[in-house]
């Protein structure tokens, strides 16, 4: 079964091939990441207009590269939200388009969906799985017994992980999005020279709070004597990182155990980090838990993930009308 992927839920313009004989065999990735770097965050309108332009020319290379026509399609796999209502209206009209004129299945697909599956893209699923979805609009501990079965154990109370990331890296001065630099700062970083909150690592529900972080670099940031030099950035980028990474790990931990998961699972951006990887490798091995980090491809947005995660959608029997609306926000939801 070949199913084409379509991902546009923010500023990446992504088209890929599953093919459930061969696994991914094409993942094309657009970044829009000089267009809105300028700005320090993601700019919606910007971010639909550049969609548009590339979409369709990035959908032909593929069937072009893949020598394949659209009637050689099983279906196509659409991220339906959340994300930006114009970023996504251009993936789903597109893909109803296609599905319209080739009469394929058409299946929209929830973006954490994708996250979480794109964990199958690197190896077969352990289950029953807790899974840290951490992003840059999201972050979320869900439990998944099987797959398209989701309960949602909680989230966060303000900012999403990402964020935390982002809102570090621009207090520094280092570039949009903020992730990729400061764990590479990170590695150069001294311990000890600075001290950031864990908020809410003794409250026994599963929340985090990351605005209070944000507020603690600031000040911090604000104190020191500029220029800031290279040792002092890698040093607060360190202990940033740390504060973050300490309390995901205590979370996602704690909800493992209290659902008896036999595997934990990263998704999202946040999960490419290199010492939030390094740490739940090193506690699920102590705890005797599976887990395989996904490949840092399928980490960050890609149509890869929204591929797979159709292609389990239509080997279920689950097709979407040309109807389908895209939505902003919504909880993840079962399917099965
Ligand atoms: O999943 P994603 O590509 O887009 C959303 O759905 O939000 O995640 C983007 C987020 C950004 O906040 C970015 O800074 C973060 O993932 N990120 C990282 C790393 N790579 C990307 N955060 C920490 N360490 C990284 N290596
Ligand atoms: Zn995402």
């Amino acid at each position: 079964m070949k199913v084409l992927g379509i991902e546009t839920s923010c500023d990446d313009t992504s088209v890929a091939l599953y093919d459930s004989g061969r696994g991914v065999s094409a993942n094309l990735l657009s970044s829009q990441v000089d267009l809105h770097g300028v700005f320090g965050g993601v700019v919606p309108e910007l971010a639909s207009r550049a969609h548009l332009v590339n979409l369709l020319p990035m959908v032909d290379l593929l069937m072009e590269r893949q020598q394949l026509r659209l009637r050689d399609l099983d279906g196509i796999a659409v991220t339906a939200g959340p994300g930006l209502l114009g970023a996504l209206l251009v993936g789903l009209s597109t893909a109803k388009a296609l599905c319209f004129a080739a009469d394929l299945p058409l299946v929209g697909v929830h973006h954490l969906e994708g996250h979480i599956l794109a964990n199958a893209l690197t190896a077969d699923l352990v289950l029953p799985a807790t899974v840290l979805i951490v992003s840059g609009g999201h972050t979320e501990v869900v439990h998944m017994p099987e797959v398209g079965v989701y309960e949602r154990l909680g989230g966060t109370l303000d900012d999403a992980a990402g964020e935390a990331f982002d809102k570090t890296a621009k207090l520094l001065g280092l570039p949009y999005p903020g992730g990729p630099p400061v764990d590479a700062a990170a590695r150069r970083g001294h311990p000890g020279r600075f001290t950031f909150p864990r908020p809410l690592m003794s409250d026994s529900r599963t929340v985090f709070s990351f605005s209070g972080l944000k507020t603690a670099v600031r000040t911090v940031v604000e104190a020191l004597p500029r220029p800031l030099d290279d040792q002092t950035i890698a040093d607060v980028c360190l202990e940033a990182q740390e504060a973050i990474v300490d309390v995901l790990c205590h979370r996602l931990f704690q909800a493992a155990r209290r659902k008896h998961a036999r595997a934990v699972y990263l998704a999202g951006g946040v999960a490419a980090n290199g010492r939030l990887r390094e740490r739940i490798a090193d506690e699920a091995g102590r705890r005797g838990l599976h887990f395989l980090p996904p490949e840092r491809v399928y980490c960050t947005d890609n149509a890869a993930m929204i591929a797979y995660a159709g292609w389990c959608h239509l080997a279920a029997g689950r097709t979407d009308p040309l109807s389908l609306d895209s939505f902003a926000r919504a909880p993840l939801a079962s399917w099965r």
